[in-house]
């Protein structure tokens, strides 16, 4: 604050300067924090420029010195009292004449008005004439001078003004010569306008030279004032600061408080300066005027001396000890920009930010910001946890993904091995009403055997293992899963699946579909419940359905169905390995063969089949063993070793028997031969059966076991004789519903025979569910 300022107008400049001073702080400033953003510790340095620096602070004058004369501040340099000391010297001496209310302050003949660092302003003095209607009665020049050695000089913040209709005044300063003036007239009181001296009933000049040390004023009328004596009577002319006069128009004219008015208001103003030196030769002697914390300015009125200016930062009297001080800016929330602590230094001040901010802590800058202590590290771990769990999904998601792409090739690569072409195009191709077999995916038989649990195996055996299985549909399925398949046999593998998926005979089991996907196909058949013939004869003890006619029932449906894919149609199916074991038993103790793993077709053309020697020992043909020429008749060879089994309940092949009962078969016919039929047959099929019967059983197996397959009878003839034999003693019909119904309770019950044939709702004519085997799945490249 100016502490000479008293003046809103000039309150107002410096609040303009002020908040000058802070644009360019602030952009120092925004240098300063851009250069060190990291640096929470601000400095705010202060412009060199002191043009605003003011004399304030309790220290403003000497020590013991009066400081006020009157309303006036007297500051060191200026001192109240001639020779009193309290001045810097005879020039800066005040007079305060106490004869004045309130006291008036004088330097010489001088009344000053107010001092700052800078200036120093007197009452100035106006020149005025009054003419009468002949015209002049009064002539004032003006005069005003200041000891042409002396520290002062007229600064240019004056401005000559003239006021008159008819005048032309001209100022003329001196030492520093120089020569101005206006002219300003006018002719009707209308013309003159308040508030404008641009020449008409009044005029000022718009720049006056600094540094003179006197002035005089001469004021002339153009023409007495004649023209315009009757509104503008007297004229005045007065050097003054620019700003403190206002133009009231015409009514100054006639205003005779016109002048006491002027001098109380418009000050003259003059610059000062210690005088009779430089900086650089003050500092060099020792009567240095400026104290610590302040610094030397030459004075620019062109007569010398120097000024004292508080340093950035300080105030305070700079020409006092111990000088300027520093300013406490801190104190003062408007002179500081600091948003939480703000630390004083000398000259400046440092903002800072408490603990658990960062941040410049400057209002115009960052300012503090809270620095939560657990967010960066819980940002930097969540953020690690995150990346760390995308990646692990990444590398999962790729890893599955890359693993089910590969699954999902080696199961069309297999696909494609196992013929899945070949025969989604027989399927396609089939448009026969009959159901096609479907092909299974791997993902599908998986979850139908829970991933081939040890739980769900119903058999194993060379072959491979047999699953049980559930498909979605809640139906029961045997899976069989092959150890190998021969790649070569893709094909004849394809053709029999289609042909034995559409084998629609009530004693075959039924092969549902298959799947290709897998390395090996897997092969789906329908689910028989009671196990293997094998197994029921081993145990025949303990079943108590293996009756006679049970197992004359069961052979006759075996030699149905074999009969029936003999001569089925076009293309005959050999079994290649009929045994007790692959002959189940479902729910109804049917007969179901199945494995047709080794079955061939045989072609039209032909009816032998060269192949490789394929069957299990003990039911194996000798001759298609020795001769490796597949015909019907091995399962003709093979069934009577069954028939065998039947009725003796016995092995076909057991090694802990004496070597004459070692092989089931040639054993039988040694029997028959000896006539001791009766010590090979089981127990109760001779209690149950009649001896002609079991004679033309042996007789039948017998002929079927002949080592000449032409003498064997075709599967055919098997199957009737059979038929015939079992309607012959059909006098026991069994059902399951009277399975404790011993043979010795019903006897004669003919009437019931169609029906213990029928005991099954499925048609039993043994061609009626033949397939119709078309050329749409001819063998042409079989066994090419
Ligand atoms: C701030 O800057 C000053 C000077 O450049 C340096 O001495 C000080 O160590 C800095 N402070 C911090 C907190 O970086
Ligand atoms: C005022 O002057 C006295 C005496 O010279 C000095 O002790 C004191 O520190 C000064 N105070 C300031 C604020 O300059
Ligand atoms: C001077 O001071 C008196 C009282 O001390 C006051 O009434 C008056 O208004 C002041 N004049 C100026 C111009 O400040
Ligand atoms: C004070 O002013 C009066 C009137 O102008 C004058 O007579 C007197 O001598 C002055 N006193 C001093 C000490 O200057
Ligand atoms: C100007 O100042 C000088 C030196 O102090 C002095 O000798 C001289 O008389 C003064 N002249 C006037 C007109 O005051
Ligand atoms: C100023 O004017 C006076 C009188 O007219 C003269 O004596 C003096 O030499 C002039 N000074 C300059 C610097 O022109
Ligand atoms: C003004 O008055 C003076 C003296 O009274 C006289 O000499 C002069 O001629 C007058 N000028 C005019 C223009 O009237
Ligand atoms: C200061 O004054 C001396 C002598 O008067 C002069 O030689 C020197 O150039 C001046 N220095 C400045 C900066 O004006
Ligand atoms: C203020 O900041 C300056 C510069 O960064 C440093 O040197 C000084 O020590 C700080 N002062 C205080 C009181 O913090």
């Amino acid at each position: 604050m100016f502490l000479f300022s008293k003046s809103s107008n000039s309150s107002m400049a410096l609040r303009r300067l002020q908040v000058t001073w802070c644009w360019f702080c602030v952009l120092f400033l925004r240098l300063t924090v851009t250069a060190a953003q990291t640096n929470t510790t601000v400095t705010v340095t202060a412009p060199t420029t002191a043009s605003f620096n003011v004399i304030k602070g309790p220290n403003i004058t000497k020590p013991g010195c009066q400081r006020q004369c009157g309303n006036v501040t007297i500051p060191y340099p200026f001192g109240i009292g001639l020779n009193s000391g309290c001045a810097i010297g005879e020039f800066f001496e005040v007079n305060c004449n106490t004869s004045f209310s309130p006291p008036k302050p004088f330097i010489r003949q001088y009344e000053v008005t107010e001092i700052d660092d800078n200036h120093i302003r007197f009452v100035s003095t106006v020149a005025s004439s009054c003419y009468d209607q002949r015209g002049q009665i009064l002539e004032n020049d003006a005069f005003m001078g200041v000891n042409r050695t002396g520290p002062f000089s007229f600064s240019d913040l004056n401005t000559f003004t003239v006021i008159g209709c008819d005048d032309a005044s001209l100022v003329t300063g001196y030492i520093k010569n120089f020569s101005s003036g206006c002219v300003s007239v006018c002719s009707r009181a209308e013309d003159v306008i308040a508030g404008y001296c641009s020449g008409a009933g009044c005029c000022q000049t718009s720049y006056i030279p600094r540094g003179f040390k006197g002035f005089f004023i001469t004021l002339n009328s153009l023409q007495n004032h004649s023209d315009v004596f009757g509104f503008n009577p007297c004229s005045y002319a007065f050097l003054g600061e620019r700003d403190k006069f206002t133009f009231r128009g015409a009514a100054d004219f006639s205003d005779p408080t016109f002048i006491y008015r002027t001098l109380a208001t418009v000050p003259v103003v003059l610059d000062w300066a210690i005088w009779k030196s430089n900086c650089s030769e003050a500092q060099k002697a020792n009567d240095y005027a400026c104290h610590p914390s302040s610094f030397c300015v030459d004075s620019d009125t062109g007569f010398g001396g120097y000024r004292c200016i508080c340093a950035p930062g300080f105030e305070g009297n700079p020409y006092l000890s111990p000088g300027c001080q520093d300013v406490n800016e801190c104190e003062d929330p408007n002179t500081n920009t600091c948003e939480k602590i703000c630390t004083n230094t000398p000259g400046s001040y440092n903002c800072s930010c408490p603990v658990g901010y960062f941040g410049d802590g400057r209002k115009d800058g960052q300012g503090c910001i809270a620095k939560n202590k657990e967010f960066p590290v819980m940002k930097l771990s969540l953020g690690l946890g995150f990346g760390l769990l995308s990646l692990l999904m990444a590398i999962t998601w790729l890893y599955f993904g890359i693993k089910k792409r590969k699954l999902k090739n080696l199961r069309k690569k297999f696909f494609h091995q196992n013929g899945g072409v070949l025969l989604k195009q027989q399927v396609s191709s089939n448009h026969g009403g009959i159901e096609p077999s479907k092909i299974f995916t791997a993902e599908e038989l998986k979850k139908a055997t829970n991933n081939y649990a040890k739980d769900r195996i119903l058999g194993k055996g060379g072959y491979g293992t047999v699953y049980k299985g559930i498909l979605p549909n809640k139906q029961i399925v045997a899976i069989k899963k092959s150890k190998i398949m021969d790649e070569s046999q893709i094909e004849q593998f394809i053709n029999e699946v289609i042909i034995l998926t559409q084998v629609n005979h009530r004693n075959v089991v039924k092969l549902l579909g298959c799947c290709l996907e897998e390395e090996v196909p897997l092969l789906v058949y329908e689910y028989v419940s009671k196990g293997t013939l094998f197994h029921h004869i081993e145990h025949s003890g303990m079943s108590t359905w293996m009756s006679w006619e049970n197992r004359l029932r069961i052979a006759a449906e075996t030699a149905g169905a074999l009969s029936y894919l003999h001569s089925a149609a076009l293309k005959p199916i050999i079994h290649r390995d009929v045994k007790s074991a692959n002959i189940l038993l479902d729910d109804y103790y049917t007969a179901r063969i199945s494995d047709f793993g080794a079955s061939r077709l045989v072609p039209l053309d032909k009816t032998q089949v060269t192949t490789l020697v394929q069957g299990t020992l003990g039911y194996l043909d000798p001759e298609y063993f020795c001769t490796s020429q597949l015909t019907e008749k091995s399962d003709v060879y093979s069934f009577g070793v069954v028939l065998a089994e039947l009725i003796t309940g016995k092995k076909p092949l057991c090694m802990e028997r004496s070597k004459e009962e070692r092989n089931l078969v040639t054993y039988l016919i040694m029997c028959m031969k000896e006539n001791r039929l009766f010590q090979i047959l089981d127990p109760r099929v001779l209690r149950e059966g009649s001896l002609e019967q079991l004679q033309q059983v042996a007789e039948l197996v017998k002929r079927c076991v002949s080592l000449n397959g032409a003498d064997r009878p075709i599967m055919k003839e098997v199957a009737m004789e059979l038929e015939g034999l079992r309607k012959f003693t059909a006098r026991h019909p069994w059902t399951i519903n009277n399975q404790q119904h011993r043979d010795e309770e019903s006897i004669g019950l003919m009437a019931n025979a169609s029906e213990s044939l029928d005991l099954y709702t499925v048609p039993l004519s043994p061609y009626s569910d033949l397939v119709p085997l078309s050329g749409q799945y001819s063998l042409e490249s079989t066994d090419a």
